[in-house]
């Protein structure tokens, strides 16, 4: 079954956006767990323009007693990032190719050119523990070469899919997207994936096999505004329960 992974960086751009701490990202992630979501997700960027690395720690703070519930942290795999993983060590670090002033992650790694830049990273976070996760786009080469890595997983970045939701190229694009997690199940990679999914296009996403977790955030925190958050919740762990 596909777990549903919240990601709250949303509520942090709020925060910031008056200076106080309201709302308060902790409290926020604990009204979702509190709904029965098992996941949060958080994208610390360099100039903590939402996530800063203090609510990383509270994060941590919070999820690590709670049996069954997952700390993800997600982010380019700088010196900074890698020092505040060790730190927090949570329950899964997933790597993106975002540059510092990238408004959001528009595409996954390329094991082509960065595999060897990733090889002692991901050797390093294995030491912490943390299950490693690599935002890859659903390209099959791709997925062999990451099978070779040190990676646990792999997140298939999924703005294509929802871009394509519905239009006459989403077959072949759904079809792109099932081969790519057919083959990485095969490989012996375990499968997440994210960007731009939403109550509408999640259902289908989700008859794909072996989708471990989704990490849903700017879709569903506009959805919480218009449909209220126990609502949302109630929708997206039905999709997720409803999974392949
Ligand atoms: N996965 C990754 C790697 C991301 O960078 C993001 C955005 O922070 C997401 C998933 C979630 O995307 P969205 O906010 O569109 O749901």
């Amino acid at each position: 079954m596909t777990e549903l992974s919240v990601n709250v960086n949303k509520l942090a751009l709020l925060r910031n956006s008056r200076g106080h701490d309201a709302p308060n990202v902790v409290e926020f992630a604990k009204k979702f767990i509190d709904l029965g979501v098992k996941g949060i997700t958080i994208h610390p960027r360099q100039d903590e323009r939402h996530i800063t690395r203090q609510d990383a720690r509270d994060l941590g703070n919070l999820i690590r007693p709670l049996a069954g519930i997952e700390l993800n942290i997600e982010g380019y795999p700088s010196e900074e990032f890698l020092l505040l993983i060790e730190e927090v060590k949570p329950d899964q670090t997933t790597l993106v190719p975002d540059l510092p002033d990238q408004l959001t992650s528009d595409h996954g790694f390329d094991f082509h050119t960065q595999a060897e830049f990733l090889a002692p990273i991901l050797d390093r976070l294995k030491k912490t523990g943390t299950r490693v996760s690599v935002f890859l786009d659903p390209d099959l080469e791709q997925v062999e070469l990451a099978a070779k890595s040190q990676a646990d997983r792999i997140e298939l970045y999924t703005e294509e899919y929802a871009r394509e939701f519905n239009s006459p190229k989403h077959a072949e694009v759904h079809q792109r997207y099932h081969d790519a997690a057919v083959l990485a199940t095969k490989l012996g990679l375990e499968l997440n994936a994210g960007h731009d999914l939403n109550l509408d296009n999640l259902a289908k996403f989700v008859t794909i096999p072996g989708i471990l977790e989704v990490s849903i955030g700017h879709a569903l925190i506009i959805e919480c505004l218009e449909y209220g958050m126990p609502y949302v919740a109630r929708q997206y762990l039905a999709i997720c329960a409803a999974s392949a």
